[in-house]
């Protein structure tokens, strides 16, 4: 069963009287379980399709299915109950965190949202979440203004796994986190993954996508250009595109 599918999906924006095609009629499916990349070039249209997929951006045409069904139903997308179920990290991790709450309420409260748990264990748990992800002590307890551009990053990782999602759609999730930030949330991508939960991907970072993905994504001008499974993506990529991607990962042997 595909988690999520897209079909035929666009997306145009206008800009200065100019129209922007920024996704281009693709087709996308993620069977449930799995982790899947997308790669491709800046403004290739990454960011918008995965907001087409969380259901922030409506297509402009086309549609997205989640276990098999419209996300879209009039004008709101993913109703009632399904909305806990898909969450988003986004680029800027500003769009997801709430500058008025410290951090640990924050997700202490979205915790509450979908656990039946008092606010003294749901801000205990909340501490346990955000030490696995390597904030801790005063840390936990920042405005969001007051933490660094990494741990800002892991603590939208957080908030989005708080409400404990089936599906995980996370844009750029490693960019500004050093490399044992990093690989702290890779072994924890991992652990879920272990644990049944779906991950639409978006990275730079090929090292990362070849790491935790089953299937790969590559997009360029809003369309994918090529998909398959990640190792015959790395090891035979079939567009000049792609094997230039796979070619520019500084000083990472792949
Ligand atoms: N709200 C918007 N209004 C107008 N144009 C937009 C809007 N959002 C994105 N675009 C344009 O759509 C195209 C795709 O942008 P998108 O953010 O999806 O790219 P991306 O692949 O995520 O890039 P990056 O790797 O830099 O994050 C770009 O040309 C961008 O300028
Ligand atoms: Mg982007």
């Amino acid at each position: 069963m595909n988690i999520i599918e897209a079909k035929d999906v666009s997306v145009t924006f206008e800009s200065f009287g100019q129209e922007i095609k920024a996704v281009d009629h693709v087709d996308f499916f993620l069977p449930e379980g799995q982790t899947v990349g997308i790669v491709g070039e800046s403004g290739s249209g990454k960011s918008t399709f995965a907001r087409v997929l969380s259901g922030l951006q409506l297509p402009t045409s086309g549609s997205v299915t989640y276990l098999g069904n419209p996300i879209q139903v009039g004008k709101q997308t993913y109703p009632g109950k399904l909305r806990k179920d898909v969450q988003m990290v986004f680029q800027d991790p500003y769009g997801s965190l709430n500058p008025r709450m410290r951090i640990v309420k924050a997700i202490a409260e979205a915790i509450r949202q979908h656990q039946d748990l008092d606010k003294k264990s749901a801000i205990e748990a909340g501490v346990r979440l955000l030490e696995s992800m390597g904030i801790s002590g005063d840390d936990a307890y920042k405005y969001p203004r007051s933490l660094s551009g990494g741990q800002r990053q892991r603590a939208s990782v957080a908030r989005a796994l708080s409400a404990q999602p089936r599906l995980l759609i996370a844009d750029e999730p490693t960019s500004a986190i050093d490399q044992s930030a990093q690989s702290q949330l890779l072994g924890l991508f991992n652990n879920l993954i272990k644990e049944g939960l779906s991950i639409v991907l978006v990275s730079h970072d090929l090292s990362v996508i070849r790491y935790l993905s089953d299937y790969v994504y590559v997009m360029k001008d809003g369309v994918f250009v090529e998909s398959g499974k990640t190792e015959d993506i790395f090891n035979n990529p079939k567009e000049e595109y792609t094997k230039k991607l796979i070619a520019s990962i500084p000083g990472r042997k792949l």
